[in-house]
């Protein structure tokens, strides 16, 4: 601010530019929450959180999971709290899922090649992502390891 009262970063503005200003700023903040409350309504708010997996014992001995011995197969287990999917998308890959629905929390079951939430239809495919149903976000995915030598998966 200069000592003559205007701002030395640009031109100062008079009453009536003020009020539009804040009559623009009033707009775009009402137009936000409308925004917002919109989004609310249509059930995409804050995703449900995946449960965080223990910091041990979150291995699995792949060969115990008949369903995991051809790519594409599917095992539905738990590690700790936390309800996962493991895909099996390779000879050596895998994709472990959490099965708590992003939306609203609710626990995804296999529906025809991917996984469907009971709760409101979500819909996803194989590897988590989002296909369709009840708007939100992809399935969580969790790290993996697989050490081929002992048939072990870590997810982390
Ligand atoms: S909890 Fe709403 S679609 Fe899963």
């Amino acid at each position: 601010m200069k000592t003559d009262g205007t701002c030395a970063c640009g031109p100062t503005l008079s009453g009536d530019q003020l009020t539009g200003v804040a009559r623009r700023t009033f707009i775009v903040q009402s137009a936000l929450l409308a925004a917002a409350a919109a989004l609310a309504a249509c059930g995409v708010t804050a995703d449900a959180t995946a449960p965080a997996l223990p910091s041990s014992g979150n291995t699995i001995n792949v060969s115990s999971y008949p369903s995991l011995s051809a790519v594409g197969g599917v095992a539905m287990l738990s590690i700790g709290n936390a309800p996962l999917a493991i895909v099996r998308t390779g000879s050596s890959s895998f994709v472990a899922l959490s099965r708590v629905c992003p939306h609203q929390g609710g626990i995804v079951d296999q529906s025809g090649s991917g996984f469907q939430c009971p709760v409101h239809g979500a819909r996803f495919s194989q590897t988590g992502q989002w296909t369709g149903g009840q708007g939100t976000s992809n399935l969580h995915a969790y790290a993996t390891s697989y050490d081929a030598a002992t048939g072990v998966l870590t997810v982390s």
